[in-house]
């Protein structure tokens, strides 16, 4: 269950004594970057990501929104702009690395190329399991690369989940490694997807989520690899009429804020943000699983066949394209996540 923050009158009262002691013309002003903006006693902060507004990440960015405006008493708003209405998530990690956007949601994958240590989730077959997963992400070592980014701009402020990831096609069902021979897949704009893709035996494309759709219909890519709820809420299944389970790789999905923003804003604010993001955070966790499973029985209705090939024969494909990482900073990442019992 998601916890009772303090009562929208404590939050109120705490809101006026922390505009009225910092001066909140000062404090407006003071938030000296275009991605944070002031109103009539108020900041909002604008959030912008590329996924669709069904999709279950998306409704934890507004339970996010709806629990910063009630412990803040509405002195802090967070403004949502969705569907990649601001670009690609490479772009939206720029503008926020920039001070042009205070924050953003993005696939740890685009993250590698301003953090390297985010490549690790592209490994495939890292995690035993979901839970492995979940422990990884929610002890030292997930915390740990929330806090990472700092120094080039970005902080952690939460994982969302994103499943597994697993791939769909047009027209030919991925059901052994040797079926992606020869077959343009549509990846992340990440090195180790595309270094996935290439070890599992396909040929990988890198494409925006957002530009995605069309890039099926036109047969620029035959197929792509992704969670079930994006596969669903994208309407990717119009076009793929096969859906492979491999799940090769989790990849979570996080809430960055700049760290501009954050290091200005009063401790107090900066606590509701924390306890509305892992307030969310909690909430997605509990529907993503419900929403796995709707969106799977509703693509069947669709027409599209879903198949569980044999994941130990893509695991044994794959497992080179680890060991190579032996020896350097990468490898020791990969050597504690392993380590995780
Ligand atoms: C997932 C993830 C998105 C990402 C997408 C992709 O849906 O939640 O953040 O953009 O994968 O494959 O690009």
């Amino acid at each position: 269950m998601i916890s009772k923050g303090p009562s929208y009158f404590i939050a109120g009262a705490l809101a006026g004594v922390l505009l009225a002691t910092v001066g909140f013309t000062w404090f407006v002003r003071g938030l000296n970057t275009p991605g944070a903006a002031g109103g009539a006693g108020h900041v909002v902060l604008k959030l912008a990501h590329g996924l669709d507004q069904q999709h279950p990440v998306h409704l934890a960015m507004e339970v996010f929104a709806q629990r910063v405006a009630e412990k803040s008493a509405g002195a802090l708003q967070i403004e949502i702009i969705p569907n990649g209405q601001l670009g690609s998530e490479t772009e939206c990690l720029e503008q926020v690395q920039h001070g042009a956007l205070a924050m953003t949601k993005v696939s740890a994958a685009p993250l590698e190329s301003f953090i390297p240590e985010f490549a690790v989730f592209g490994m495939p077959y890292l995690f035993r399991s979901e839970q492995h997963n979940w422990d990884v992400l929610d002890g030292p070592i997930g915390r740990e690369l929330l806090l990472k980014g700092e120094s080039a701009g970005l902080r952690g402020l939460c994982y969302y989940d994103a499943g597994a990831r697993s791939f769909y096609t047009v027209d030919k069902p991925i059901l052994k490694p040797d079926d992606l021979k020869g077959l343009k897949i549509r990846v992340q704009e990440s090195p180790t997807s595309m270094e996935m893709v290439e070890a599992l035996g396909g040929s990988p494309t890198p494409i925006s989520f957002g530009e995605l759709y069309t890039a099926l219909q036109q047969k620029m890519v035959v197929g792509a690899e992704n969670n079930p709820p994006s596969f669903y809420s994208n309407r990717h299944f119009e076009v793929c009429k096969h859906y492979s389970l491999d799940e090769h790789a989790r990849v979570p999905d996080i809430l960055m804020i700049s760290p501009r923003v954050w290091d200005q804003l009063p401790p107090p604010m900066q606590a509701w943000l924390q306890e509305a993001a892992d307030e969310s955070a909690d909430y997605q966790r509990q529907i993503w699983r419900e929403q796995t499973e709707e969106v799977l029985a509703a693509v069947v209705d669709k027409g599209v066949a879903i198949h569980r090939p044999d994941q130990a024969a893509f695991a044994a494909k794959a497992a080179p394209m680890l060991a190579k990482y032996d020896g350097t900073p990468l490898g020791d990442l990969i050597r504690r996540i392993k380590e995780v019992p």
